[in-house]
Formats: C-alpha cells, structure tokens, sequence
C-alpha cells in the first residue's frame, strides 16, 4: 500500500503546469484501436489509468512505447478481440473498446465492468447503443460477448446524458456504414477532444461538444498525432488547493474555458481569478467563504469530480454549506474521513451539509477512490500537524505527479510505501 505525508499550515505558492487530461486520454487509447497502424498522443500523462488501458492494448497485440510524456500507439498487429478480465472490473472505461473492436474486427468480449464505491455505475446505456448500431450482445459465463457482420449507422436518442456512452456511441459509430445521429449527447469538453483526435485520424465527426453529433461511417483511418489537453480536474484540485492554505499559485497552462461551473463556485468562496498572459492566478486568500449550494451536474455545469475538493475547502469556510449531488449515487465517502480531521459535515442522502471549521487536525486517514483521496490530501494541507493518507495509489490513478506539485508550491508532501 502507498501512502502520502502531507505537513500542514503552509500557504502554497509558487506556478505549476497542468499534466494531460485523463479523461481526454483514456477514450483516444480506446480510439486507436479502429486503425490498423500507428497513433501517437503526445502529452499523454503517466497515471495509473493510462498504464491499466497501454497493458490492456498490448494484450490485445497493440505495440506500446512511451517517448517522454508522448505515446506510441501501433495498432496494426492488434487480433486479440478479449478484454483482459483482470483490467475489465478495475477500469470501468474499459468498456469503450467494446465499440473499437467491434468496428474493427465486427466482434468484442469483456467480462462486465462492475460498479464502484461513487456508484453502480450501469452500462446499459453502452450496450442498448452497441445494439441500436447492429451488434449482437449475449452473456456467456460472466462475459459479455458482442458481435456483428458490421455495424450501421442511425439514429440513436440517449435516455440520459452519459459522457462514457457518448464517446462510445461515437467511437463505434466512425468505421460503421451510414450516418449515425446521436442525440441527448453529453456535452463534456473530453467528447471536443475526441471528436477532434476522431477528424485528425480520418473520421467525420460533427457536433461535439453540443446534444447532437453526427458521424458519417467511413472506410479507412491513417496514422495521426495529437496533444493531450491539460486535465480541467487536476486545474480545479489545485485552485482548490491554493483556497484551502490561503495561498496564490500560478497555472501555466489552465484549460481556463472548461470550468465555467468551478469557478463560479470558487468566485462565491472567495477565490479570486485572473488571466495573465495566457496564465491563470488563483488567488486563495480570502477563499474563507461558505457556499449556500453546490449541485453538481453535467457538463456546463458544476463537475462531479471537483465536488469532493470542494468539500474539502468548505470545511475550513466561515459558515454553513450545502453541496448536492446529482450524478453518482455514492459520492460522499470523503466525509467520514474529513470528520475524523475535525470537519462538521452531516450527509443525508444525496445531500452534504458541512458547518465550517475553525480547523482541521492532522492524523491517518484512507483515501477509497480516486477524488475523495484528493480531498484528503488538500485537508491534510491545510490540518495542523501531519496527515497520512493511506491507499496514495488510488490518487495516482489520476494525478501524475501530485506530490512534486505541491512541493513545487512550497507545500510538505513525500510519498511512501508501506
Ligand atoms: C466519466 O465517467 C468520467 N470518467 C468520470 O470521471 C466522471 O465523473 C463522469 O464521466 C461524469 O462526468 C472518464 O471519463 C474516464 P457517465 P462515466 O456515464 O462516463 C449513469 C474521475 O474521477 N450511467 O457520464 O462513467 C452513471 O451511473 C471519473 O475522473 C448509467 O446509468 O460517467 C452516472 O450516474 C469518475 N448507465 C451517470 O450516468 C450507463 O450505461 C453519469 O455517468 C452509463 C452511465
């Protein structure tokens, strides 16, 4: 197990530049599956997710080389259409290959990605898609096992927005023949980046970004390369950072237009903002204000992600906070931790009601997924004392180098093994 020491009390400051967005990367991996030959993402950051989908792809005969921070991706002798079951259950994006090699090959097994502690996190969406294009789907022995004699484009009406479905729909959608209309599409700045990865390799892809994509079926990709956009979570984790020391950092390269929810939110705890010369000054030092509701929803509002950061920077607010979830059944996790450090939160259903703090107290704690185990680390920066957040490997998942930021900005942070 890995954990992460964080010494509080210190405001961060200092610039830091934002690692590629992780899920802009996973879907464009899942993407180069369509074509028999070479991709490269550039930018592409090291995480634990991005490392589970290149041993998937080298499982499926995918050639894999890392140059620096950029992604060799040489698909060419990939003829293995089984997603490893081992991967399958632990990385629940995994499902969106399903569609690659269906488009590619006309047939795809995966053992059924199970339901995580945010959520059960259903893909019924996915298959009922996979079906609408022409895919036959049965489940042998705790497999799914799709296949069809080609996909074919239509229309096809998402009964809820789902950014994963959407990108699916959209991948499975570019080899098959025909026009394929997607509408009640998720608007998420991931699905731009796709769409645009999708273009650069030879795909028609229309719409993205809005309710309604259009994707004409085409009969050949060729090799592309692509830059890997900075992570819009990773820029809110540390605006939320700079908030909860009271410090003022500097981001290099802030994917400033993706977060218009955020940082309204940010505005209304105090946390002020500006552009300089391309960079973003996050300025913490009044972020003492408490908000009287979060809700989070899909894009362009208020991300889900960023909805435990802030609560932990709500805990430290003067005054009472209300934050709603709305997307993920079971997202409150964080808050029993965060009560064991001091923090007043109440959490009745999908509702969080968090009466802020004078302060908070360093001690162990465990993160239990992904930005939950964030938020423990940004209380833990501001605790009085040292904090341990154990199961640090469930934050590497997303964060790149978490620990040389926050040093970089002057925080007190070492990882260990224990
Ligand atoms: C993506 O997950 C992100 N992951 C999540 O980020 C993010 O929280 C989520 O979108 C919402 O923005 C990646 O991009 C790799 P959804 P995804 O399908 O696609 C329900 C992180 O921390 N649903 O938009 O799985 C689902 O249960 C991760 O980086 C169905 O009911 O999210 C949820 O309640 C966590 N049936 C809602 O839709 C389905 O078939 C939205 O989920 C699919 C989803």
């Amino acid at each position: 197990m890995k954990n992460i020491r964080i010494q509080g009390g210190r405001p961060l400051d200092g610039a830091v530049s934002i690692q590629g967005s992780k899920n802009a990367a996973l879907p464009i991996m899942a993407a180069a599956v369509l074509h028999k030959g070479e991709t490269v993402l550039h930018n592409c950051p090291k995480i634990a997710d991005v490392l589970f989908m290149e041993k998937i792809l080298a499982r499926l005969g995918a050639k894999v080389c890392w140059k620096g921070s950029s992604l060799r991706l040489d698909c060419s002798s990939l003829k293995n259409t089984r997603i490893p079951d081992e991967y399958a259950c632990q990385m629940r994006c995994s499902i969106i290959l399903l569609g690659a090699l269906l488009g590619r090959f006309g047939k795809g097994d995966i053992a059924p990605p199970g339901g995580c502690v945010i959520g059960k996190r259903p893909v019924d969406l996915h298959l009922s898609m996979l079906k609408a294009l022409g895919a036959r789907i049965e489940e042998e022995g705790g497999v799914l096992r799709a296949h069809t004699e080609g996909l074919c484009g239509r229309a096809f009406v998402f009964p809820k927005q789902s950014v994963g479905a959407t990108e699916h729909a959209m991948i499975s959608a570019v080899l098959a023949k025909g026009v394929t209309h997607l509408k009640n599409c998720a608007r998420e700045p991931e699905i731009i980046w796709l769409a645009r990865f999708l273009n650069g390799m030879g795909a028609s892809v229309e719409g993205a970004g809005t309710d309604e994509i259009l994707i004409r079926g085409v009969d050949a990709l060729h090799d592309s390369a692509f830059q890997t956009p900075p992570d819009r979570i990773v820029t809110g984790t540390y605006l939320c950072a700079a908030a909860i020391t009271r410090g003022k950092i500097i981001i290099e390269n802030p994917p400033i237009a993706e977060l218009p929810a955020f940082l309204g939110v940010y505005g209304k705890m105090g946390g002020q903002y500006d552009m300089v010369g391309g960079k973003l000054i996050a300025d913490g030092r009044k972020a003492y204000g408490a908000v009287s509701l979060v809700e989070t929803e899909v894009f362009p509002g208020f991300s889900t992600d960023l909805q435990s950061p802030v609560m932990a920077v709500l805990s430290l607010a003067h005054g009472k906070s209300h934050i709603r979830e709305n997307i993920f059944e079971d997202r409150f996790r964080v808050a029993e931790s965060l009560v064991h450090m001091g923090a007043h939160i109440r959490i009745n259903g999908q509702d969080a009601y968090i009466d802020g703090t004078k302060e908070l107290r360093g001690c162990r704690v465990r993160a239990q997924e992904l930005r939950g185990g964030a938020a423990l680390i940004l209380a833990g920066l501001a605790a009085k004392g040292q904090t341990c957040v154990e199961n640090f490997q469930l934050v590497e998942r997303g964060y790149e180098h978490i620990q040389e930021d926050i040093r970089g900005l002057g925080g007190v942070a070492f990882a260990e093994e224990e």
